[in-house]
């Protein structure tokens, strides 16, 4: 299988579009994912990037019709792209290659972690980064 090519932001900084990420950690309020990408449906000059822990994504597996699966969720209006932890490291990292948490720091112009798990918050709090979300939320400290 053909590996897609690496998510570089300068690809899209003229769309014309308001760039949001949308981070989710795993709580029972991730069902509601679904609701807030559909809600913002009525804004069509937003491109969406979701961002999801592993916690995150297991709350969103198809089991249920409130609880579609990932695959689904990526074919919500506005939805550019899911990105997970593994995407970081989808090719071995090699010096001057672009890293993913970065690109989409320069992509973004908001950042939104809802909902943000307890376990994340005291991650955040206590400046632990280890995932895709965390190594976002980061960024915007800079
Ligand atoms: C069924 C289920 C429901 C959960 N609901 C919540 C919740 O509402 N709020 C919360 O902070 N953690 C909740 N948790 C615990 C988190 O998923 C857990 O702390 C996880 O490690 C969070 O990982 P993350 O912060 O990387 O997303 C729940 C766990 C399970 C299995």
């Amino acid at each position: 299988m053909n590996t897609p090519p690496p998510f570089k932001a300068s690809d899209h900084l003229n769309d014309g579009k308001h760039h949001l990420l949308l981070a989710a950690t795993g709580s029972v309020a991730t069902i509601k994912l679904p609701n807030i990408v559909s809600a913002l449906s009525q804004h069509p000059n937003l491109s969406i990037r979701i961002l999801l822990t592993d916690s995150a994504a297991a709350f969103l597996q198809g089991q249920s019709p409130e609880q579609p699966s990932l695959a689904h969720i990526a074919t919500l209006p506005n939805v550019a792209a899911i990105h997970r932890d593994a995407d970081e490291w989808r090719k071995p990292w090699v010096r001057g290659d672009s890293i993913l948490h970065i690109e989409l720091r320069r992509w973004a112009d908001l950042l939104v972690i809802a909902p943000l798990s307890a376990n994340s918050l005291a991650k955040i709090a206590l400046g632990m980064s280890d995932n895709l979300v965390t190594h976002e939320w980061e960024r915007w400290l800079n």
